[in-house]
């Protein structure tokens, strides 16, 4: 090819759809916006570039390793979950639209001060945490709810146990060999890819949808004598069918390949851990949102994840099935059995 014809075909590929304008695009489409949603989701994409800035400098900026503390969970934190937290909530205060956070990190919610921000948001900051120090894709989900408590009051604990339902948005950002924005608002599944060098979340992927069916199953098989016995005759029957096994040990990393491969990831109930070990409000209903409106499906066993009410814990934990509906319900059948 000509250096002239190199040249037209750059000029004649369009740059693309940035996040920014794709918001404002959607935005325009609902008569009631009024922009705060557009604005939570801004701040959520900024914070998500500085962590990005940050996971791939890690190893450079001595911020791997542990802080020699432990969470709310009782897990070890490492640098990297609490730089995460500390920068999501920053972006979230300073971005006005959030009047509460809560995060994987902290017991409690976490008032902004936005006292008339009419949304709170609830947040894994930093998921795959034993992945950071080995250079393995990580990544943050994210779930918003409009406030039920008054608006220019405190906000209140009810207004993170809405249900799944609720949620107005929800989404992820996976920081992986490139990274991307997932996110939806109800009207499908949009994907954005970051561009480095010019700092920006341009439109790659405008409308996933899962396949319902799939190569791909999930867990950590490591817990197999740990597994209810439907989920092990359920995977037994994915490696007669010679399924195959792909598993991160990062949620969103695990989750975004099932997305566009098919495939399902199982996080079951366990004998140490009898309600699993994914935490209901900040993992389990933000990533069922997006599958349903992927066209998948996300269940606790059951359940759908979805209905399940949640409890007054905050950290709630509840097991996770979730990705190709005929998987999913293949998966149920047997747990019916
Ligand atoms: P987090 O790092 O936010 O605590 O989440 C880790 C989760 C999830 O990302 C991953 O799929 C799962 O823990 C891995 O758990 P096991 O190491 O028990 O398989
Ligand atoms: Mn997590
Ligand atoms: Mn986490």
């Amino acid at each position: 090819m000509s250096q002239a014809q190199a040249t037209e075909n750059t000029l004649a590929t369009p740059v693309g759809t940035t996040l920014e304008r794709y918001i404002k695009r959607k935005e325009a489409e609902f008569a009631y916006a009024t922009g705060e949603l557009s604005q939570l989701l801004r701040d959520i994409a900024l914070a998500g570039k500085i962590v990005n800035r940050e996971v791939n400098r890690a190893g450079l900026s001595r911020i791997t390793g542990a802080m020699g503390e432990k969470n709310v969970q009782g897990e070890h934190q490492q640098k990297l979950d609490m730089e995460a937290n500390i920068r999501f909530i920053r972006a979230l205060t300073n971005g006005g639209e959030a009047c509460a956070v809560l995060s994987e990190e902290d017991e409690h919610i976490i008032e902004t001060g936005n006292t008339h921000g009419k949304y709170v948001v609830a947040i894994d900051p930093l998921d795959g945490s034993s992945n950071i120090d080995v250079n393995v894709s990580i990544g943050t989900i994210f779930s918003i709810y409009r406030r039920v408590s008054r608006i220019g009051g405190p906000a209140r604990k009810e207004d993170f146990l809405q249900g799944g339902r609720a949620q107005v948005a929800a989404g992820y950002i996976l920081y992986g060999s490139s990274t991307m924005l997932v996110y939806t608002t109800g009207h499908g599944v949009a994907g954005f890819t970051y561009e480095n060098s010019l700092g920006e979340f341009f439109l790659s992927h405008p409308d996933i949808k899962i396949p319902r069916q799939g190569p791909v199953f999930s867990c950590n098989e490591g817990n197999w004598f740990d597994y209810p016995e439907f989920v092990r005759t359920f995977l037994t029957t994915c490696k007669e069918r010679r399924l195959t096994a792909r598993y991160v040990g990062s949620l969103v990393a695990d989750y975004h390949r099932n997305l566009f491969t098919g495939g399902i990831y199982l996080y079951p109930p366990t004998v140490a851990k009898p309600e699993g070990k994914l935490r209901l409000l900040y993992e389990g209903y933000p990533l069922a949102f997006l599958i349903e409106q992927a066209g998948g499906m996300a269940v606790t066993g059951a359940d759908v994840v979805l209905d399940v009410h949640p409890t007054s814990d905050l950290h709630q934990r509840a097991p996770l099935f979730v990705g190709s509906a005929d998987l999913v319900q293949e998966l149920q059948a047997v747990a019916a059995q």
